[in-house]
């Protein structure tokens, strides 16, 4: 194995204290944790994570080392890397590659340098690794028994490579796991986003104009919180249901060529390209915020916002403003990059500790059914599912009711009616 890539290895004493501070708030991983140690289900798998290399992805790594995989990581977005648990990572024996502010080429030479493990299976976040794998590194597929998928945009670019009959190995999509998307895509997001816009620019959220793009899980929870803190937030959506559902959830609708002018500040959540473009540009007011929550940095025309503009300067980190020939300013946070993670410290652990309890979950699965998978993604199995919920809600303290034996039999019948 190559030597760990990072940024600072001395900042691995700060690392070590906050991974130590935060397991205590991932309690449903802590329970796996200590059964994969009893159990050790991983023992001698080979693992790669391309994941946000982050206090909570630390406490990940360790319960697959728990289990007895032997794991090399690697950051999934180049602004997203926290250097001091990295430099805590690389402390405690898992091969890292990762740092803050890398360019493009450090983004694959890291990739590369952790599939020099030659992985059993991968843990990716937006799927690069996977698509490295099945373009350059297609010596290692055969050694791949299969994946986990923790993010949507990665789930989509799955579906397409098993569209095309291309997929290799199986795939768990874990983002559609119920205990992942609907509070780790909602309310992580929702409440990291803000916290990434606040960070970078200070601003009231109170009486503002918040254009959310997008109303899935992500835009969901973004809406309600940004609504939370009292602005007057515009919904824009392709989708005819989920636009619907926008409205009756009490935001306006309209497309972004009419919110444009009435936005000040824009938060995209769409997994899609240029949904912030030239033409929106144009209609924008002075001094207007443009952000992305999206996992790609495609959904903010970036170019074109250069070729708009007459100057660009960096205010502070995370905030570069933009003039445009007219003379108006449009602010760019994090570079057009996951503004939660890149401007803040990604979803808390309360959220994140139901998606890793799934991922090591899900890990274990495709350890016990090597070789009986076709290469095809998969769901979540709903007992993992269900068992997550569980133990959240058991170290929540919280009780829920159970049916009667004349309720089971009532839903189990079809015979009473009116
Ligand atoms: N994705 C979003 N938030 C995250 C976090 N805190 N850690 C890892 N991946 C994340």
């Amino acid at each position: 194995m190559k030597s760990p890539i990072l940024k600072n290895p001395r900042l691995a004493a700060e690392g070590r204290r906050r991974i130590d501070y935060v397991s205590g708030r991932m309690p449903v991983l802590e329970r796996v944790r200590r059964e994969f140690q009893r159990g050790r289900p991983l023992r001698g798998l080979r693992v790669v994570a391309c994941l946000h290399v982050t206090v909570e992805t630390a406490n990940l790594i360790r319960t697959l080392r728990a289990g007895g995989a032997q794991v090399a990581v690697t950051g999934s977005n180049p602004l997203s890397t926290q250097d001091d648990i990295a430099a805590a990572l690389a402390r405690e024996g898992v091969h890292t590659y990762a740092f803050r502010g890398q360019s493009q080429r450090d983004y694959y030479r890291c990739i590369q340098a952790a599939l020099d493990i030659r992985p059993q299976v991968v843990l990716d976040d937006g799927a690069d690794v996977i698509a490295t794998l099945h373009h350059e590194r297609q010596d290692l597929l055969e050694g791949v028994v299969g994946a986990c998928e923790e993010t949507t945009t990665g789930v989509v670019r799955l579906r397409a490579l098993e569209a095309q009959g291309r997929l290799r190995f199986p795939v768990l999509a874990v983002n559609d796991a119920e205990t992942k998307m609907m509070f780790d895509n909602r309310y992580g997001t929702g409440q990291s986003t803000l916290h990434g816009v606040m960070n970078a620019t200070n601003i009231l959220f109170a009486g503002r104009a918040v254009v959310v793009a997008g109303y899935g899980w992500c835009g969901r929870g973004i809406a309600s919180r940004a609504r939370g803190l009292g602005a007057n937030v515009i919904v824009v959506e392709v989708h005819p249901r989920k636009a619907l559902e926008a409205l009756m959830d009490g935001y306006r609708v309209m497309p972004m060529s009419e919110a444009a002018p009435l936005g000040e500040v824009f938060i995209t959540a769409t997994g899609d390209t240029s949904v912030l473009r030239a033409e929106h540009f144009r209609r924008m007011p002075d001094g207007a915020i443009l952000s992305n929550a999206g996992h790609f940095n495609v959904e903010v025309d970036i170019a074109a916002l250069r070729r708009a503009s007459r100057r660009v300067r960096t205010i502070r980190e995370n905030l570069v403003e933009f003039t445009l020939r007219g003379g108006r300013r449009l602010y760019l946070l994090a570079d057009g990059r996951l503004v939660n993670l890149a401007a803040a410290q990604g979803h808390p652990p309360e959220v994140m500790d139901m998606s890793f309890a799934n991922q090591a979950l899900g890990v274990r699965y495709l350890a016990q059914r090597r070789g009986e998978l076709e290469p095809r993604v998969y769901p979540i199995p709903h007992d993992i599912d269900d068992q997550v919920a569980r133990l959240k809600l058991a170290t929540l303290g919280v009780r829920t009711e159970t049916l009667t034996r004349q309720q089971e039999k009532y839903l189990s019948s079809w015979e009473l009616g009116t």
